[in-house]
């Protein structure tokens, strides 16, 4: 599918973030496998460590709606290129959402480049090991 409206959803969710110390607004939109899509924004604290990012709140404001099966991630900035998703995001959405999530990268010039999860994060980690 064409993912221009999560695009969209993500660059909107970007006003929402609390950047207060890096100055580095992110915005997030992941969509489900139904075709309804949250919202996420990075949300910084001044105890540094404590800060959030745009995806997992998005993803984790989808499971506490009860939401399990998801499509796609979308991740927006105002780089010029594309913000690639931390280490602990990708391993958050890896056991959320599964290896073969689509994470979709947003520009500022709303160009899009789509990755499965798994090409983010090669030989990882998983509920597999835990069996
Ligand atoms: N950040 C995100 O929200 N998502 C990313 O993919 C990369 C980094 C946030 C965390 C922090 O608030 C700011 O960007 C600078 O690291």
């Amino acid at each position: 599918m064409d993912y221009k409206e999560l695009a969209q959803k993500a660059i909107d969710a970007k006003s929402k973030a609390v950047a207060t110390y890096s100055n580095f607004h992110v915005g997030s939109a992941i969509l489900t496998k139904a075709g309804k899509i949250y919202q996420g924004a990075n949300i910084e604290n001044s105890s540094y460590g404590l800060t959030i990012c745009a995806e997992r709140t998005a993803v984790f404001t989808a499971v506490l709606d009860g939401e399990r099966e998801f499509e796609a991630v979308a991740i927006a900035s105002d780089l010029d290129g594309f913000c690639s998703p931390c280490g602990a995001c990708r391993q958050v959405l890896l056991d959320l959402c599964g290896k073969d999530v689509d994470i979709v990268l947003v520009d500022s010039k709303s160009n899009l480049r789509t990755y499965k999860l798994q090409e983010l994060i090669p030989h990882s980690f998983g509920e597999e090991n835990l069996k």
